[in-house]
């Protein structure tokens, strides 16, 4: 059976935990492939909302396995609040969610290196979550990371000690003001890893591939967006992994001839949060509308996202990085009362049009040419049948069918896991 990829197409937070959650029923495997818990994924159902940032958004469904895979980086401590979270769910965490001895750790130190680059970066700081994703994956790529598997060596108390002497030597270079206490951050990082060592570990990679070949389906679930990717997204800007399609594969150790439908996830508008090139961004009470209807806040670190139109540029793009074979449309309610909506489709860049993402994006060289087209009023929120769906939802997503040339095969209209509808 070939592996599915579930990727979100914009800088983020499309609503690729509540589609995870939606297709689960379809799969016997969902796994996470890169990023940690810089990632918020929300979900919704019998009127809870529960926010996800390591483990999979197939947790709730009794009869998946969830894997968390090579390519994530694990905050043992941000994974023990978590799974504290799901208590009262009466999981059978320890058959349900299964961990790659290969995923990386992060240590209070990586955190403690996140906060003191970012300070040092002033204005230009990324507005990293904090979360010390670029630390670890610099530790990670650079040779010298922890990973999972080395919980079960005896040496690895020397590996952690030495490296976290050398961050200390590093936050102490950065001569930021960062205040911390490291052994009150390391009594609750080793009590938290006595909850991961609980866990079950596994060989991710040999794991897939035996269920693949016993035929059992298989999503995988992607983390940030495919414009925060660390080599197509918009450097500096960025997270540190490959969040597009690739990531899948070298995140999980799936080959790329095994590689099924890619479903590519984006909003009926555009958020970001953190720094960085945002062209189609909105300063007016059209994006502070979208703020406030689309509950547009972080999941993780509770920032207000930026807001704008559509950016039909960057998503196509996106769309041609990953390969994406089917699509998906969220808060498409959000829209609902715009008499006039716009969707960018060119660039005005230096003087030119261009209708391609350039190297180098800044506010001062590139402004957004949009095609205006009308909106619908309706209220979609109860609608659970595409027949329901008012013509100017129709006309909109027949525009973007055309431009991108590839089907929105759902839209959703609200976060709850009822309001998906299929088309
Ligand atoms: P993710 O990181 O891609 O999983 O997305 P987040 O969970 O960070 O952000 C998406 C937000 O939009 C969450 O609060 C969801 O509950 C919410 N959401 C998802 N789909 C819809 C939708 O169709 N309509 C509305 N109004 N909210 C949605
Ligand atoms: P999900 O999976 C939105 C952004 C941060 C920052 C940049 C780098 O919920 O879509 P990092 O902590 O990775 O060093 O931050 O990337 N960012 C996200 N934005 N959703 C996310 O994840 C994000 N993960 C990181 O805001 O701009
Ligand atoms: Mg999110």
């Amino acid at each position: 059976m070939a592996v599915d990829l579930l990727l979100g197409l914009q800088w983020g937070d499309e609503g690729k935990g509540k589609i995870v959650d939606v297709l689960t029923k379809d799969y016997n495997i969902i796994a996470r492939f890169q990023g940690g818990p810089n990632a918020g994924h929300t979900l919704e159902f019998d009127g809870i909302k529960h926010v996800l940032h390591t483990i999979p958004s197939g947790i709730f469904h009794k009869d998946a396995l969830n894997i968390v895979g090579n390519g994530v980086v694990i905050d043992p401590v941000i994974f023990k609040r978590e799974l504290d979270q799901l208590e009262k769910f009466n999981l059978d965490i320890k058959n349900i969610l299964y961990i790659s001895r290969k995923a990386h750790l992060i240590l209070p130190t990586h955190r403690l290196l996140d906060a003191a680059s970012e300070a040092s970066k002033g204005k230009a700081k990324i507005g990293s979550t904090l979360k010390g994703i670029g630390p670890t994956y610099m530790d990670k790529t650079g040779r010298n990371g922890i990973r999972v598997g080395d919980l079960e060596l005896d040496n690895w108390k020397d590996k952690y000690r030495a490296l976290a002497n050398k961050h200390v030597a590093m936050i102490d270079f950065y001569a930021a003001e960062i205040e911390y206490d490291l052994d009150e951050l390391e009594t609750e990082f080793f009590a938290s890893l006595k909850v991961l060592k609980s866990l079950t570990f596994i060989d991710s990679e040999e794991f897939i591939y035996q269920a693949q070949k016993d035929g059992k389906t298989i999503l995988a679930e992607g983390a940030q967006g495919s414009l925060l990717d660390i080599d197509f997204g918009t450097y500096p800007f960025v997270t540190s992994s490959n969040t597009t399609a690739a990531g899948a594969c070298t995140g999980l150790g799936v080959a790329p001839n095994q590689i099924g439908e890619v479903y590519g996830i984006f909003k009926a508008y555009t958020t970001r949060v953190g720094s960085g090139p945002f062209p189609t961004e909105l300063f007016d009470e059209d994006g502070e509308t979208m703020g406030r209807v689309g509950n547009e806040f972080g999941a993780t670190t509770g920032r207000p996202r930026r807001c704008g139109w559509l950016d039909l540029v960057a998503l196509k793009y996106a769309v041609q990085i990953n390969g994406v074979t089917q699509l998906m449309m969220m808060k498409g309610d959000v829209l609902s009362g715009f008499k006039k909506l716009k969707i960018c489709t060119a660039y005005k860049y230096k003087g030119e049009t261009i209708t391609h993402l350039p190297y180098n994006i800044e506010e001062h060289n590139v402004s957004p040419i949009y095609t205006e087209i009308g909106g619908w009023q309706e209220d979609l929120t109860k609608m659970t049948d595409a027949s329901q769906l008012p013509k100017g939802l129709n006309d909109y997503v027949d525009f973007l069918e055309k431009e991108l040339e590839v089907p929105i095969k759902i839209v959703s209209v609200g976060p709850d896991r009822t309001q998906t509808i299929h088309r």
